[in-house]
């Protein structure tokens, strides 16, 4: 069998054990967790994940990170994506609006927690995710994605919606102090070759 429909094979095991898991349901952290570990299993896959598969964007590209789209139900539920990313990455914190697991493969991405104030937001904690390790967040958790420059950072992100179809991600703007919206992504590479 060739990497390819290797990959696809593998792919569909994992998401089907993590939709038997979730279901219809609204996840809780502690599911979420098992998620994560359903990933962390995918991630162990290392032959079929690689940055010659899944590239980041060129050095002189205005972008720093893409999404490849790897896996996706009809309804648009259950979205997997491999996230690359070369260069510095300074993602503002913001919400999903559905829940979200992010786990390593490559290199480093630190996250961290917020919670709402009065007047903006307050850190509350922070993760590393690396090879091996990951974090889960309910649709109104807070994070912030911070990437240094350095080796190419290649990691999973599943969400409970694709990325196309949650167009009110909300997050904090503090050059303006304000909450804004970030549109849907519209950016998303086909990966399920
Ligand atoms: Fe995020």
């Amino acid at each position: 069998m060739d990497v390819v429909a290797k990959r696809q094979e593998v792919i569909k095991e994992h998401v089907d054990r993590i939709r038997d898991l979730v279901g219809n349901s609204t996840p809780d952290l502690s599911m979420l967790e098992q998620v994560k570990d359903l990933l962390v299993k995918l991630a162990a896959h290392k032959d079929l994940f690689s940055l010659d598969d899944f590239p980041p964007p060129a050095a002189d590209s205005k972008r720093r990170s893409c999404l490849y789209r790897l896996s996706e139900d009809d309804n648009y539920g259950f979205a997997l994506y491999a996230n690359v990313a070369n260069g510095k990455v300074d993602a503002p914190p913001h919400d999903h609006t559905t829940w979200a697991v992010i786990v390593g493969l490559i290199g480093e991405e630190e996250n961290r927690f917020y919670k709402k104030t009065e007047d903006g937001v307050a850190q509350t904690g922070g993760a590393v995710v690396e090879d091996g390790t990951g974090v889960a967040l309910l649709p109104n958790d807070l994070h912030s994605i911070h990437i240094k420059e350095g080796g190419p950072v290649l990691n999973f992100h599943m969400y409970g919606r694709a990325l196309e179809q949650v167009p009110g991600r909300n997050y904090w703007s503090e050059p303006n102090k304000e909450w804004r919206t970030f549109p849907a992504h519209t950016d998303i590479r086909e990966g399920r070759f």
